[in-house]
């Protein structure tokens, strides 16, 4: 199957923020990513908070340039290529925010954040595609939403119209990055179940960002586990969640009640995820891993095909 995105040998460094910062201070937000996404395929990115998940999203969304690597959308490189490509290429590409209060205009009204995307993309204004795009998502009658003000809606209306902007221009690639992760737990599945028949009946692919694996799991063909800016584990959902390799993996399941074949207190990790500059050698994981051995220090596990479709970066395999 022909593949829609493809990112390769990705590297984010920020410089840190508010100090004086020499090379080997930079923030690795993302160290060596490698990415394929098949046309009409969901998959996900997992990882706790500040494992760059964001920072790879933005890139494919070309809201940010990354330091080096090459990422490409139907063949045509996002960053390395004339003006008018790249600004087709944009009108393909669309994101999904997790915050439906901050990621809305709130001097706009419903129809004119709609209308937005489509002016940006020279599409005329179409009252029909509105229409339809908000009946999709639910709000319903149209005519009744349609003047309304961010402030007018509830936080699952406001994340309604969030989906809507990002589909109204037939896009051939979205990132949701966390879609669901502010709305109340109540809502979530019906957003997800959403989210995924838009995406199925447009046959869209897409990059899903969740700190939840349970939400992967839900949603997406494969998963890539990002731990400091690296994918430390990646294969089809079902292996990563029901066969997790990585004590990393193995923690993310099992901090989710009744997902996959972890025994409670199976693994156990140390502190919280650290910053990620030059200084660190080996495995990134090794000062949280119950595990770690001497060569953890010393040598980086690159990742290798543990089994048939399942890559571990770990030297325990
Ligand atoms: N503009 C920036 N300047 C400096 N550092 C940044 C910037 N944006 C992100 N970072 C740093 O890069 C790292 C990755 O951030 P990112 O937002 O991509 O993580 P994330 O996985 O999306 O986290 P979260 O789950 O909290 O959203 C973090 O250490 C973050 O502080
Ligand atoms: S490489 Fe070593 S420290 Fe890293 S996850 Fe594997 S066992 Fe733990
Ligand atoms: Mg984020």
């Amino acid at each position: 199957m022909q593949e829609v995105l493809k990112i390769e040998n990705l590297k984010k460094h920020y410089k840190p923020r508010g100090r004086v910062a020499s090379r080997s201070s930079y923030i690795k937000a993302l160290d060596g990513v490698n990415l394929l996404v098949p046309e009409g395929e969901i998959h996900s990115i997992v990882g706790e908070t500040g494992s760059g998940k964001s920072t790879l999203g933005r890139i494919v969304a070309g809201l940010v340039e990354p330091t080096e690597g090459r990422v490409t959308v139907n063949g045509i490189d996002m960053f390395n290529s004339s003006r008018d490509k790249v600004r087709d290429l944009r009108k393909k590409v669309q994101i999904i925010f997790q915050d439906p209060y901050g990621s809305l205009n709130p001097r706009f009204t419903v129809k004119k954040i709609i209308e937005e995307p489509l002016k940006l993309n020279h599409v005329e204004f179409d009252r029909e595609r509105i229409t339809d795009i908000l009946r999709k998502v639910g709000l319903t009658p149209p005519e009744d939403y349609m003047n309304r003000y961010p402030h007018e809606l509830s936080g699952g209306q406001r994340q309604r119209v969030s989906i809507a902007r990002s589909f109204v221009v037939n896009p051939s690639f979205v990132v949701a990055d966390e879609p669901v992760s502010m709305l109340d737990a109540s809502m979530r599945v019906s957003f997800l179940d959403l989210i995924a028949e838009i995406q199925r009946e447009r046959g869209i692919s897409m990059i899903l960002i969740s700190h939840d694996i349970s939400i992967a799991y839900y949603l997406s063909r494969k998963i890539n586990v990002l731990y400091l800016g690296r994918i430390v584990e990646y294969g089809n959902a079902d292996d990563v969640v029901n066969d997790a390799m990585h004590p990393y993996t193995k923690a993310l399941v099992q901090s989710v009640p009744k997902l996959g074949k972890i025994e409670e207190k199976e693994v156990e990790i140390k502190g919280n995820i650290q910053t990620s500059s030059s200084s660190i050698s080996g495995c990134k994981f090794r000062d949280r891993c119950m595990f770690a051995m001497e060569k953890c220090a010393t040598e980086d596990p690159g990742l290798k095909e543990v089994k048939k479709d399942h890559y571990v970066a770990c030297h325990l395999y």
